[in-house]
């Protein structure tokens, strides 16, 4: 029996320093926060409907700090490049809050391709550059977050 999503992403969601996130403007009206978390399941939701054999965990803790850069890049990022340089900043500041292991860390730093030019060397970053695109996609037409992540079934 697969783990469900809230039993492998409450352990993150449940601390003060993920939940920072919830302070700063991602897309339209999505926070950072809810960003991360739509990201991370539908990461999770595509790699079960594509069967794929990957290890759920990372690929969900990845994605939920695949954003954890910690500034509103809309009216202070630190500087113009915040597209290509936000994923180095958040893998500094999860690696120094969170016990990352390799798959998270590739995860993190490779999620902006193909606008950066390093791909992700595992099959969960691949997942995540998919999902975060998608939910961008969403959330910039929509003005809203993937899907309501309370009551989830998954
Ligand atoms: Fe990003
Ligand atoms: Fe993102």
């Amino acid at each position: 029996m697969a783990e469900t999503y809230a039993r492998i992403a409450g352990p993150v969601v449940r601390t003060a320093e993920f939940r920072q996130m919830a302070a700063f403007t991602q897309h339209g009206d999505t926070s950072t926060m809810e960003h991360c978390e739509a990201v991370a399941y539908f990461s999770l939701a595509f790699a079960r409907a594509m069967r794929l054999r990957l290890d759920e965990r990372s690929l969900v803790r990845g994605a939920l700090l695949h954003d954890y850069f910690l500034y509103d890049w809309h009216d202070h990022a630190p500087d113009r490049w915040h597209g290509f340089t936000h994923p180095r900043r958040a893998l500094e500041n999860a690696s120094r809050d969170f016990a990352l292991n390799g798959v998270e860390r590739d995860v993190i730093a490779h999620h902006m391709f193909p606008f950066v030019p390093a791909p992700p060397r595992h099959r969960e970053g691949w997942v995540v550059t998919l999902a975060d695109k998608y939910c961008t996609l969403r959330e910039v037409l929509m003005r809203r977050p993937y899907a309501p992540l309370e009551g989830t079934v998954m």
